[in-house]
C-alpha cells in the first residue's frame, strides 16, 4: 500500500489508476508547457519570512468570503469531466469539499448535472462555473437551473475563447468527441480498475457519459462527433456579456482568468464581486504570466472594491499561503482534488484537501501567524527572489 503523503504521491497514484489519455488531459499544460513550468518557478521563488516567538499555539483558517464563512480560504476549482475520474466524481468532490467546510465550483462541462450533484451533496456550498454558450436563451436557462439548485455564486470563465492547443491529447487520441482508436482502446484495457469502477458503472446505468448540462435535445454521448452550434463556447464573449450576466444573475458574480489590472478595473466597474487571477493551470496560453507575478499590482489597483482570488500551480499548503500573502483572499485548487479523487474516491479527495490545510497549518506555525490576514502584514511580507516588492 503506497503512503500518500503529498501531492506527488497522489498524482502518482492517479497516474496508475487513470488511462493515460485522461491522466495527461488533467496533468499536462499546453504546447511546450512553458506556462506550467513558469507557475512552479513563480511559486518556488517566493519566500515568506517568519516572526519568531509570537507565542501562538493555535491557528485559525476561518474566513469570510463573499459573505459566507469558510473553514479555510480554499475552493475546489471547476474542472470539466471530473465525473470521468471517479464514478459520480463531481458529487464526490462536492461531498468532500462540504466535509472540509469549503465551496466547490461545478463546471458547465461536468458529467453529472448540478441537480444530481445537489441531490447527492445537499449540504455542499455549490458555485457554478459558466462557459457562455452561443445560444443565450439556453445559457440563461442553464443559469436558472444552477440558481434553483442553490448556487449563489457564478464564476464566468473569461480566458478560454478557443480550444487550447494540447498536442498530447491528439497523440493520445483523447478529445471530446472521444473517438475510440486502437491506442485509446489499449489504454483503457491497460487500466481495468478504472474501466470497472468508472466507465463500466456508467455504461451499466445511464450509458456513455455525456456533458450533463447540455439541454436534452443536444445531449450526446462524448463519443458522438457533433457538438451542436447552440452549445458551443461563444468565441466572441466580451464585457457586454458580463454586463448582461450582472443583470440576470442575482447572486455573486466572479470573472475567472483575469491577469491584467485594467481588466480587473473593468470587472469592478461592471459590478462584479470578485475575479480569479488565473493562468488556467497552465493549460490554455503558453506565454501567460504567472498569477504570482500579477496579484500585487491587481490587488493594489482594485483594493477594497473587488474580492481577489487566485489559482494555478498549487501543490502545497505553502503555495496557498504565498498567494494569500501576495493579496489573494482565497485560492482555487484544480488538479489536487482530482488526484485525490482518482487515488481514493471521495475519501481521497477529502484527504487531499485536509492535507493542504494541514500543510498550511504547519507553515503558519513556523511563520508565527495566527490568522490568514496576518500574512499580508509587512512582517511576513512575501519576497520574490528578484528582491522585495
Ligand atoms: C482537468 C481540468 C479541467 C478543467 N476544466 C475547467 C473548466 O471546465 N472551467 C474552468 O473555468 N476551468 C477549468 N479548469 C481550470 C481550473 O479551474 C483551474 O483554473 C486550474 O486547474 C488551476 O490550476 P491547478 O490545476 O494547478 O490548481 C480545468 C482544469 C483541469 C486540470
Amino acid at each position: 500500500m503506497q503512503m500518500l503523503l503529498n501531492a506527488d504521491d497522489y498524482r502518482s497514484s492517479a497516474q496508475k489508476f487513470l488511462p493515460r489519455g485522461l491522466f495527461d488531459y488533467i496533468d499536462r499544460g499546453t504546447e511546450d508547457e512553458v506556462a506550467l513550468r513558469r507557475l512552479r518557478a513563480s511559486l518556488d521563488e517566493i519566500t515568506l519570512t517568519p516572526s519568531v516567538l509570537t507565542g501562538h499555539d493555535r491557528r485559525s483558517f476561518e474566513t469570510t468570503l463573499l459573505g459566507r464563512r469558510l473553514a479555510a480560504p480554499i475552493v475546489v476549482a471547476p474542472t470539466a469531466l471530473a465525473g470521468l475520474v471517479a464514478h459520480d466524481g463531481e458529487t464526490k468532490l462536492a461531498r468532500a469539499a462540504s466535509r472540509v467546510g469549503i465551496p466547490v465550483c461545478i463546471s458547465t462541462q461536468s458529467v453529472t448535472t448540478v441537480e444530481a450533484i445537489r441531490r447527492g451533496a445537499p449540504d455542499a456550498t455549490l458555485w457554478f462555473q459558466l462557459y457562455v454558450w452561443r445560444d443565450r436563451t439556453l445559457t440563461k436557462r442553464l443559469l436558472d437551473r444552477a440558481r434553483a439548485c442553490g448556487c449563489e455564486t457564478l464564476v464566468v470563465t473569461a480566458d478560454t475563447p478557443v480550444s487550447p492547443n494540447r498536442e498530447y491529447n491528439k497523440r493520445n487520441g483523447f478529445g471530446i468527441p472521444f473517438v475510440p482508436s486502437l491506442r485509446s482502446t489499449c489504454d483503457i484495457a491497460l487500466h481495468p480498475r478504472w474501466f470497472v469502477n468508472v466507465l463500466a458503472r456508467y455504461l451499466l446505468s445511464e450509458g456513455m457519459p455525456t456533458y450533463g448540462h447540455f439541454p436534452d435535445e443536444f445531449r450526446t454521448a462524448i463519443t458522438r462527433p457533433s457538438i451542436a452550434e447552440a452549445v458551443r463556447l461563444d468565441h466572441r464573449l466580451n464585457w457586454d456579456d458580463i454586463g448582461w450576466l450582472r443583470e440576470i444573475w442575482p447572486g455573486k458574480l466572479i470573472v475567472k482568468g483575469v491577469l491584467a489590472a485594467g481588466d480587473a478595473e473593468t470587472a469592478t466597474e461592471l459590478g462584479c464581486d470578485a475575479i480569479v487571477i488565473s493562468a488556467h493551470g497552465g493549460r490554455n496560453l503558453d506565454c501567460l504570466p504567472a498569477p504570482a507575478e500579477c496579484i500585487r499590482a491587481i490587488a493594489d489597483a482594485v483594493k477594497g472594491r473587488l474580492t481577489v482570488l487566485a489559482d494555478s500551480g498549487v501543490r502545497r499548503g505553502t503555495d496557498v499561503l504565498k498567494y494569500l500573502a501576495l493579496g489573494a483572499e482565497a485560492v482555487l485548487l484544480g488538479r489536487l482534488p482530482l488526484w485525490g479523487l482518482a487515488a481514493g474516491g471521495e475519501t481521497g479527495a477529502e484527504a487531499v484537501l485536509r492535507m493542504v490545510v494541514g500543510e498550511m497549518d504547519a507553515a503558519m506555525a513556523f511563520l508565527g501567524a495566527e490568522r490568514v490576514s496576518e500574512l499580508r502584514s509587512p512582517s511576513f511580507r512575501a519576497t520574490r527572489r528578484a528582491g522585495p516588492e
